[in-house]
């Protein structure tokens, strides 16, 4: 393993494809695959062409199969807060940016890497993929925004469920109780993952944002200032080159030429 192949980007116009590359440790997260890993990250937030990013694993057995464990054994407390809220920014930079992130689970997402797929907007899985919080197990909690975020997406008896047992669930499973979206064949995950992601990516841009936007932000405010905010949001739309464009090509019964402004 040398720098900069940890995490491999690849782009296809408006699309980039993340790839976690560390197969020989099912991709677990160390420090320099965490580094590229956010270096990757801020590169796609700040190309202004890239509208969806998928993020995958290496090889057929995993996604990434949680933070590494040789890592963080050996940590005194204050050395595991710091790792915890570096990577909790790392993980709120893909929720609160303004690229559509789709996690395609190709394998194992244990711990971390369950925790790195809930910072996601969208995720898929492949039949054969198993998720889950296994920290109990190793004594103690997911510290990479899991107790936060899986409650939110679950509910709060499934999630303190997967949480207080450690156990992992199948890629059905997941879809069931609505932690992953879609389960396809596993051959098929990264073709659909893409399908989606060219779907996404060819609808106009500020909509996209304002959508993530509206979710993310009005989900921590009570209904009266979450409606006041979606309105707002809804009226920024009209500032938008993409509005006047959408409703005028509807109108004359045209396709639209979006501007992404
Ligand atoms: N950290 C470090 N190394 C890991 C790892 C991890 N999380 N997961 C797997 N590996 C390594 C193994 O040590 C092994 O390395 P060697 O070949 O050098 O021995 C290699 O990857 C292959 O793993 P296994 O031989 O264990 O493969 P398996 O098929 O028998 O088992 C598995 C697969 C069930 C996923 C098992 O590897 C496992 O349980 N991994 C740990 C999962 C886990 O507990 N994740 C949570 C980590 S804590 C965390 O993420 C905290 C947080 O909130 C940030």
């Amino acid at each position: 393993e040398t720098a900069g192949d940890l995490v491999i980007t690849e782009k296809f116009d408006a699309l980039a494809l993340m790839t976690i590359n560390r197969p020989k440790a099912l991709n677990a997260l160390d420090q320099l695959t965490l580094q590229q890993l956010d270096a990757a990250v801020s590169a796609i937030e700040a190309d202004p062409q890239i509208k969806v990013a998928i993020i995958t694993g290496s090889g057929e057995k995993a996604f990434v199969a949680g933070g590494d464990i040789g890592v963080m054994q050996p940590l005194d407390p204050l050395g595991a807060r710091r790792i915890a809220v570096d990577v909790q920014q790392l993980l709120n930079k893909i929720e609160y940016g303004s690229t559509v992130y789709i996690a395609a689970i190709n394998g194992y997402a244990l711990g971390g890497g369950c925790e790195l797929a809930l910072a996601c907007d969208i995720r898929i899985a492949a039949d054969s993929a198993q998720l889950g919080q296994p920290e109990v197990n190793l004594g103690i909690i997911p510290g990479w925004g899991g107790t936060q975020r899986l409650p939110r997406l679950v509910g709060s008896s499934m999630a303190k469920q997967l949480m207080f047992t450690g156990e992992r669930i199948s890629a059905a499973r997941a879809a069931q109780i609505g932690l992953v979206s879609e389960v396809v064949p596993a051959t098929g995950l990264l073709a659909r993952a893409r399908e989606l992601a060219q779907i996404i990516a060819a609808k106009p841009k500020m909509a996209l944002q304002l959508i993530k936007e509206a979710v993310n932000n009005g989900r921590e405010m009570d209904m009266q200032r979450a409606f006041a905010y979606e309105a707002d949001l809804f009226g920024l739309c009209f500032a938008t080159a993409d509005q006047k464009e959408g409703m005028l090509a509807f109108l004359e019964k045209r396709q639209p030429q979006w501007r992404d402004q």
